[in-house]
């Protein structure tokens, strides 16, 4: 088989990597990839960005690939599967119309709302005065979103009446998010643990992931701003079986349900629904995303034994209520890599030195955002750069393989959190 994958962070390379794991696959190409993927057996990165659709196509069709698998979320609100599918071209992912579950928070709080799935009271604005009258009445904290696309950093967890408020005014006045933020939605602000759950979906049936918890604040402890996400691992204790059957039952199928039969908008693709999990067990949705998580796919994708490509032609062709898959049994865990300045605005182009040094057989990094330079040089791109990501017999020997690893990679202004992981030791 030949695959395309449109991507180009470490959620792309780690698909990638599995992917071109599978007996069944010649070649694996990457739109446009980065200097890991570059690296695969069987991968070749292809010098299309990921929301060029028309040269997708073509390439894909040139190419004659079997299937296509959308990692980002902006390639998918763009309508890459739409297109793709008008062409005749398989493609693993959720169409335009059934992305608006990740592309409009208001559209997502609306249907949640309408569909009886809990999620937390919540109300819109696209009016800056309405909404700061609105927060005169509230109680911090409180969590401010901008409505459309952040990546991952549009949640403000206001810690006061003030900071919400400035919130608020930022995104409504265009000055962050842009487009994005011309609609906010103010809400509740729910205590528990955060559970990433990712399920791929055929329009009726889930095949669930393992369970994943993801760092997206930028400081140790769960302080500092949103990220994209600063770590992963999986398992999660606190999500058993018992609790992933109920977390299936009172919302991820009831979502995709709903989606085919009310809203007339078949679901296929990723379905990545974050969960918020208080002390008594309740749970309650965060925020619905239309694709893998990232870095949720790093430490899944190490943890999955079972053919990565069996899966998504099952999906493709209907078939996920026969599909298994099946789980390394060992924890994995996942520390991002990132520019000191990250999320804000940082200087690309730092030569990353040590890759060659990492020797332990249960580590693998991923790279996020990396590019070879014309000296053959690995070197650092925008946003995150590097997923260690290392299998253990627990988290805490994942733990330990990780930050042995990471230790011996270097550029300049490296950064990193050194608790990833800390929720599941009980530190
Ligand atoms: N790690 C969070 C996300 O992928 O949105």
């Amino acid at each position: 088989m030949r695959i395309l994958v449109v991507g180009k962070g470490g959620r792309a390379h780690a698909m990638v990597w599995k992917l071109a794991s599978s007996k069944k696959v010649l070649k694996v190409y990457v739109a446009p990839g980065n200097a890991g993927c570059a690296l695969e057996k069987k991968v070749q990165n292809i010098s299309i960005e990921i929301d060029e659709i028309e040269k997708l196509v073509s390439f894909a069709k040139e190419k004659k690939i079997d299937f296509a698998l959308a990692g980002p979320a902006v390639a998918l609100i763009k309508g890459l599967v739409d297109r793709f599918t008008q062409e005749g071209i398989r493609c693993f992912g959720t169409s335009q119309k059934a992305s608006q579950l990740e592309a409009s928070k208001s559209y997502a709080k609306a249907f949640l709302k309408r569909y009886k799935i809990p999620t937390s009271e919540y109300e819109v604005f696209s009016d800056i005065e309405t909404a700061l009258s609105y927060l005169d009445k509230k109680e911090a904290p409180i969590v401010v979103k901008a409505d459309g696309l952040a990546s991952g950093k549009g949640v403000i967890v206001a810690q006061s009446i003030r900071e919400a408020k400035k919130a608020v005014i930022d995104m409504l006045n265009g000055n962050c998010f842009g487009d994005a933020g011309s609609r906010v939605v103010i809400e509740e602000y729910i205590e528990g643990e955060e559970c990433s759950f990712i399920v791929m979906s055929d329009g009726n049936n889930i095949l669930p992931m393992v369970p994943c918890q993801d760092h997206k604040r930028k400081g140790e402890g769960d302080t500092g701003v949103n990220t994209g996400g600063m770590g992963a691992y999986s398992p999660v204790k606190l999500v058993t079986p018992e609790l992933s059957e109920r977390i299936v039952k009172e919302i991820v199928q009831p979502t995709i349900d709903a989606m085919r039969e009310k809203e007339l908008i078949p679901y296929k693709g990723f379905l990545y629904t974050g969960i918020m999990i208080d002390n008594e067990g309740n749970l309650k949705v965060l925020e619905y995303n239309c694709r893998f998580g990232d870095p949720e796919a790093q430490p899944v994708m190490m943890r999955l034994q079972s053919d990565f490509v069996e899966h998504i032609v099952a999906a493709l062709e209907g078939r996920l209520d026969k599909e298994v898959a099946k789980w390394d049994e060992r924890a994995a865990l996942c520390v991002v890599a990132a520019p000191r300045e990250y999320p804000e605005k940082f200087q690309a182009g730092a030569v990353i030195r040590g890759l060659d040094t990492i020797d332990d057989p249960n580590v693998k990094v991923f790279h996020s955002g990396t590019f070879l330079n014309d000296e053959g040089e690995i070197v650092t791109t925008v946003g995150r750069t590097l997923s260690v990501t290392a299998l253990g017999d627990s988290i805490q020997d994942a733990q330990n393989r990780a930050y042995g690893s990471i230790k011996k990679i270097d550029f300049e202004g490296i950064y990193y959190r050194k608790d990833i992981g800390y929720r599941a030791l009980g530190v």
